[in-house]
């Protein structure tokens, strides 16, 4: 690895892990911030997309493609679909979709169009290594299937239908279009979320009142994998 990518979508999702870092280089590019650090010889390139599934293509892209990252990790919050999962519990996707992709009326799968995945697998050896440090640090964490798409869902229709559709444990808006660019680009990566709500009627009430200590639970796991990956 030369130079890692560290992205979320929102401020809240970075702003734990620029705190943690020293001497954070600020530059501005297509709208967005892009913060470069030095981590004891690891360039780093860390920032926020803004939210949904345009923003974190172009800035997965640009992190690749401009800075020259060739591992990007994930971190941030999500809302949770499989009942084990209570909020601050942490999620790796071993596989990502885009729920909200639909072109059913031609006889396709939900999720999939011409050319393209319905899944889309992140790297076995960042999830492993992730893995390792949760044992080592005694965190619970789930490994599954995340669901991604342009709406924050907060109704039992919606949340059931991604579950029955795509097995999903959790869902977000960002980290299937990440996939898709760091697939296509043949870049490892790896997305880590903490769960904010559970995507029902309460989901737009919980995700403000947890928003900040679920992400600051993500970024903290994530500081520990950056430690040892380094
Ligand atoms: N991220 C966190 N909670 C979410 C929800 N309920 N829907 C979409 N993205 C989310």
């Amino acid at each position: 690895m030369n130079k890692l990518a560290i992205m979320g979508a929102m401020q809240e999702e970075v702003q734990p892990l620029l705190a943690f870092f020293d001497d954070v280089k600020e530059t501005v590019y297509a709208n967005n911030k892009y913060y470069e650090v030095n981590y004891n010889g690891l360039d780093i390139v860390i920032a926020y997309s803004k939210i949904g599934k345009v923003f974190a293509s172009l800035t997965a892209s640009t992190m690749i493609q401009k800075f020259g990252c060739d591992t990007l990790l994930f971190s941030g919050v999500a809302g949770g679909i499989n009942p084990k999962l209570e909020i601050g519990d942490l999620i790796i996707a071993d596989k990502l979709c885009q729920h909200d992709l639909d072109i059913t009326a031609f006889g396709h799968p939900h999720g999939y169009v011409p050319e393209g995945n319905v899944f889309i697998e992140t790297n076995a050896n960042l999830r492993n290594i992730a893995i390792e440090v949760a044992n080592d640090k005694n965190l619970k964490v789930i490994v599954g299937t995340i669901a991604t798409g342009d709406q924050f869902v907060h109704s039992s229709e919606r949340k059931e239908f991604i579950e029955t559709t795509f097995k999903a444990d959790a869902l977000e808006m960002e980290g299937a279009s990440v996939a898709v660019i760091c697939d296509a680009l043949d870049i490892p990566f790896f997305i880590l979320r903490a769960i904010s709500d559970t995507a029902d009627m309460e989901a737009g009430f919980d995700f403000e009142e947890f928003l900040k200590s679920s992400a600051q639970t993500s970024a903290e796991y994530l500081i520990e994998i950056v430690k040892k990956i380094k």
